[in-house]
């Protein structure tokens, strides 16, 4: 069996994330987007500035030992903060690893950062993204992309 852990996101990582940043295949659903090449030294930059960042906590999801996506909490504020995830490594698809991933992040979100809950934006083609966050406790919100889990009872 696999073992999924979170831990933050550092700058290191982007010698691996920058390859993930220019596969159109990751990016097909999401919301955000690169619009250009991403070469390395943007990664550096771009992860050097976001760590600093007291709105969102970024980690990297982490299988036995190897490193294949991140997860990251946004939008925080003193109740709730927006979960992104991805996949950088599609070796690693279909395996149950957001499934846990986003778990953990949720886990992280109520124990450490006491939120009363969090949300994810979900294009309602990507289903994959879609059971991953239904099976952890998320509800879709009617009308919308958004599904909510709450938190703290
Ligand atoms: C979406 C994504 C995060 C899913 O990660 P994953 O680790 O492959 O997901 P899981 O293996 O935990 O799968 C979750 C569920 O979706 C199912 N699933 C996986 N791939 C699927 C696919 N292509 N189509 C339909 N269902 C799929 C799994 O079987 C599982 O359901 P089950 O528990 O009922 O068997 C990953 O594909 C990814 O990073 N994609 C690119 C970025 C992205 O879209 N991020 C999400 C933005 S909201």
């Amino acid at each position: 069996m696999l073992e999924v852990k979170i831990r933050p996101l550092q700058i290191e990582d982007a010698y691996t994330s920058f390859k993930w940043r220019n596969d159109a295949e990751v990016w097909k659903f999401t919301g955000s987007k690169p619009n250009k090449k991403i070469s390395l030294n943007d990664e550096l930059a771009w992860i050097s500035k976001v760590i600093k960042d007291l709105s969102a906590r970024r980690f990297a999801i982490i299988v036995d030992s190897v490193y294949v996506g991140n997860v990251q909490i946004t939008d925080l504020t003193d109740t709730k903060g927006q979960i992104q995830i991805f996949i950088g490594n599609k070796e690693y698809w279909g395996k149950g690893i957001a499934s846990l991933a986003i778990g953990l992040v949720a886990d992280y979100a109520q124990n450490e950062l006491n939120l009363l809950q969090v949300y994810v934006e979900v294009n309602p083609l990507n289903q994959a993204s879609m059971k991953a966050c239904l099976k952890n406790g998320f509800v879709k919100q009617s009308g919308t992309n958004f599904l909510i889990k709450k938190l703290h009872g």
